[in-house]
Order: C-alpha cells, then structure tokens, then sequence
C-alpha cells in the first residue's frame, strides 16, 4: 500500500517534471481488436488519437475511471452525412447509458489528426479516418494513462447529446505514457479476452442456479416425499440429487455470479438479489450439513424419535426451495437491468410459475403416504434388505441406527404423534 503510495507520487513527481522541462513529449500507442489509440501528452495538454478498425464503427467512448459509474467519458464518432468528427462529453452513472455532461471538469476538444495507424500493429487497414481530442492533463491523477473504454457498432445521430446505443465491447486500457519515443505498441485489453464471452457467464449462471434450485432439489424432495415408504433405495437417491449433482450445479451457478460483477469492476452484493443470493448459497451449505448430521446419528433408546433438527430439515428445505423461486425471478429482473439485453423470453416466467402450482401440488399430494408411513413406523416394519439393515421409515431398535432421515416426514410424524400419542417406533 504504501510503496503504491510511494510509486504513484514519484511518477506524478516525474510527470510534472516532464511538464516542467516543457518541450517533451511522452506518450503511447498499441491496437486492440476495435481500435488502435495514440496517447501524448505535450505541456499540459493530452492528446487521445483514436483510429476505429472494427467495422461497423459506431461510437469509440473513453472514460477517465475505472468503470462506468461516477465517471467522466468523452465519446467520440463520425457524422454520417459528412464523415466529420462529434465528441460528446458524458458522465456515468452506472451500465445504463452516461448521461449528457453539461460542465466537464476538463473540455475536450477535436482537434485534427495526425496519425497514421501502423499496419503492422493494427494487423489490418482501416476504413475510417483516425479521430483526435485534446483534454487538460489532470495533474493529480497519478495514473492518466488508466482509462475504460467502449466500443458500439451503432452510430449516433449527427449531434453530441445524441442517444448512444449499447457497445458492443467494454474494457480497461492501461497505458504507462513513459514512451518518449514513437512506436512502441502499448497495451489496450480486450475484454472479449475473456475465456467466456460477455454474458455467457450470466447465462450460466441462471441456468446452472435454476436448474440446482428448482429441478435437482424439487426431485430429491420429491423423491423422499414419495419414495419413502416405497423402496429403501430412496436415500440414495435423495443424497445423489441434493448432495452429488446439486452441490456442483449450485456451486458452479453461484460463483459465475461474482465473476460477472467482478468483469465489470461494480461492487459485490450490492442488491437485494446479490445479497439474497449469498443468503440462499449459505441456508444450503447449512442444509447439506444438517443433513449429514441427522444421516450421522444413530438411535438411542429414550432420545425422542423425530428430534428437531429432523423437523428443521424439513421446514429449511421447504424454505430454501420457495426462496429459490422468488430469487430466479429476481434474476430475470437483474438480468434486463444489468444487461440491458431484452428481458428474458415469455416462456421462462410462465414455466417458472407453472412450476411454482405443479411442484407444491406433487408434494402435498405425497401426504397421501402419510398413513402409509406411520403405519410402518408404528410396526417397526422393515423396508431394507441390506446388511446394515438400514431404513429410514421405521427403525428397529436392534438394528440401534436412527437415522429418520428425511425431513418433510419428521414434521410430518412428530404432529401426529402429539395427537396420538401413539408409539413411533417399536422399542425393546
Ligand atoms: C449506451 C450507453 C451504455 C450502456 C447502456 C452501457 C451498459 C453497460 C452494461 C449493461 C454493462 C455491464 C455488462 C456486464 O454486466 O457484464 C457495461 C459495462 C461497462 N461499460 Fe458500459 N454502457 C454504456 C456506455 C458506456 C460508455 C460510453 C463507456 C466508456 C466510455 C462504457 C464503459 C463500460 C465498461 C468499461 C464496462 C465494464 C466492461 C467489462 O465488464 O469488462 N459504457 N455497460
Ligand atoms: C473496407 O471497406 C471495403 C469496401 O466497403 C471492404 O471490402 C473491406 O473489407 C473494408 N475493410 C475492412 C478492414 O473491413
Ligand atoms: C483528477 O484526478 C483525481 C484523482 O484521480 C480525481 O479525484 C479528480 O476528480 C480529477 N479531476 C479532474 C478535473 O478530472
Ligand atoms: C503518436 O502519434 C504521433 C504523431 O501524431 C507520433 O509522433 C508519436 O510517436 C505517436 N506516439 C507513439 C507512442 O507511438
């Protein structure tokens, strides 16, 4: 930290030394994908020449901070009558459109160009003419050669408080402006670079979450709430759903989310759907371990069948799955906010309700096996053939493993009981 301190002020030092000297000139220049850009910086004044090599070439924006937000942008393109220059001052207020400057800190100014891109480092010819402003140097940034850039391939109209539609690629340039002579390449960073293009891990993430919260636990629930009384095998399965593929889809959706935040350099956990994110990860990191723990526990003769971390179990994953439903159409809202992509498609909000009638109705109808289920309980019967002797309706006590697994059950169980009194399991 303090070295950073100590590095920034002696290449601001330096700066003004240069500045000072007067007749130097310092500068870079290097090409990414989109455009190739020609940084000096003469006296006080620097000088930005941008030369677009994507075609379409809609607007080229620099933007003197780290992100969008709360930052200054100068955002250039070429009228489409005459082919002559319009710069319009911006100001940032997040990933939505930089809204008109009306009085920058710092004016810019076209200036005319004076570059000719080198083929060789732009690694193409381009068909647009190069474009060049100059803008006060501001002295008490340590780092002027740190801007974010966007590239759009849509042009504006023909005035600067025209309407800038979305670009297409974003990304950071970090320039050190120590080149006194020409000609050496500089480095632009792609944002397309990244191993996932720009939203792919959006998308992963809604899809490997959903997928996680509302198909893999829905049918380890499913499956306990019909299975148990049906076939020992049930835990199995239950524990390979909720546990084997949900964990990895779960884990995987969640961390794309940060990933995506951090791509564009905004502050984590931000709103409710980041943080309600992180809540519902945790409730099901907690559930993964309760589950664990009751699998874990062995009966003992006194201790009461149906104990409240069973019940627990039960209500949490009925909790964390009515969250999920809430927290994926959050997602779909985040998603035309903070995308600005068109809202996610019709079918998803009417899957996600039919989903939202059809799920709680095949659980509750699984009620149905309740007395089935006590019933077993009630004569300690035995579903397992294995030699543990495992079984998760009714246990008995020889075999000395409670393990009542499941959660709906024990809820389920432990009310009857009140009303009955009757035994749940047989005892010795
Ligand atoms: C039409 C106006 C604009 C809209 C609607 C817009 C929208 C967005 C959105 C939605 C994101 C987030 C993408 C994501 O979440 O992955 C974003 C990121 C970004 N925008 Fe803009 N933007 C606009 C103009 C600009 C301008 C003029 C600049 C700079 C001069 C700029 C620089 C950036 C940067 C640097 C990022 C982060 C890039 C990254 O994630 O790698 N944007 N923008
Ligand atoms: C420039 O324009 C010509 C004709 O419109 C086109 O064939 C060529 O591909 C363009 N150059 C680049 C670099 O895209
Ligand atoms: C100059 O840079 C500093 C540090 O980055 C910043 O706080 C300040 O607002 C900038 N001033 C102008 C006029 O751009
Ligand atoms: C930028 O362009 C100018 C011509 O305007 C040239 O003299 C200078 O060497 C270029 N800077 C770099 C670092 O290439």
């Amino acid at each position: 930290m303090l070295s950073f301190r100590f590095s920034s002020l002696l290449l601001l030092l330096w700066f003004q030394s240069l500045v000072a000297v007067g007749a130097t000139s310092v500068g870079d220049s290097g090409c990414g994908l989109f455009f190739c850009l020609n940084v000096t910086v003469t006296d006080d004044i620097m000088t930005y020449q941008i030369t677009p090599i994507f075609e379409p070439f809609g607007w080229v924006g620099l933007g003197f901070g780290r992100q969008m937000k709360d930052t200054h942008m100068v955002v250039v393109w070429e009228k489409e009558e005459d082919r002559s220059p319009v710069l319009s001052h911006r100001y940032g207020h997040g990933h939505v459109e930089p809204e008109v400057d009306e009085h920058p800190p710092r004016v810019a100014s076209i200036v005319p160009a004076s570059v000719t891109i080198n083929p060789s480092i732009a690694h193409t010819h381009s068909n647009y003419s190069t474009i060049a402003f100059q803008i006060p140097l501001n002295r008490t940034n340590p780092k002027p050669g740190q801007v974010i850039w966007a590239y759009s391939l849509r042009q504006p109209g023909p005035y600067p408080s025209a309407e800038l539609l979305q670009h297409y690629a974003a990304g950071t340039i970090d320039m050190p402006l120590n080149k006194v002579v020409a000609d050496l390449p500089g480095t632009i960073e792609n944002a397309l670079d990244n191993p996932l293009p720009r939203y792919q891990k959006l998308i992963w993430h809604g899809i490997l979450l959903s997928i996680g919260f509302l198909v893999l636990l829905p049918m380890g629930s499913l499956i306990a709430r019909w299975g148990r009384t049906l076939t020992p095998r049930w835990f199995k399965a239950h524990r390979f759903l909720n546990l084997g593929l949900a964990l990895p889809a779960i884990c995987g959706g969640f961390i794309l989310g940060p990933l995506a935040v951090l791509d564009r350099e905004a502050r984590h956990f931000a709103d409710v759907h980041q943080i309600c994110g992180l809540l519902l990860v945790a409730l099901y990191g907690a559930q993964l371990l309760l589950g664990r723990y009751i699998h874990s526990r062995r009966d003992v003769v006194g201790r009461p069948p149906h104990p409240p971390s069973n019940m627990l179990h039960a209500l949490l994953g009925i909790f964390i799955i009515t969250g999920a439903f809430l927290q994926v159409r959050s997602g779909f809202e985040e998603w035309s906010m903070s995308t600005q992509q068109p809202a996610i498609s019709h079918w998803c909000h009417d899957a996600l309700t039919a989903w939202s009638v059809i799920l709680p109705l095949l659980y509750f109808g699984g009620l149905v096996l309740l007395k089935r289920q006590l019933a077993q309980e009630k004569n300690g019967q035995e579903c397992d053939d294995s030699p543990e002797r495992k079984n998760y309706i009714a246990l008995h006590p020889a075999t000395a493993i409670f393990a009542g697994h499941e959660q709906e059950m024990e809820f389920e169980v432990a009310a009857y009981s009140e009303f009955d009194n009757a035994p749940l399991l047989s005892r010795a």
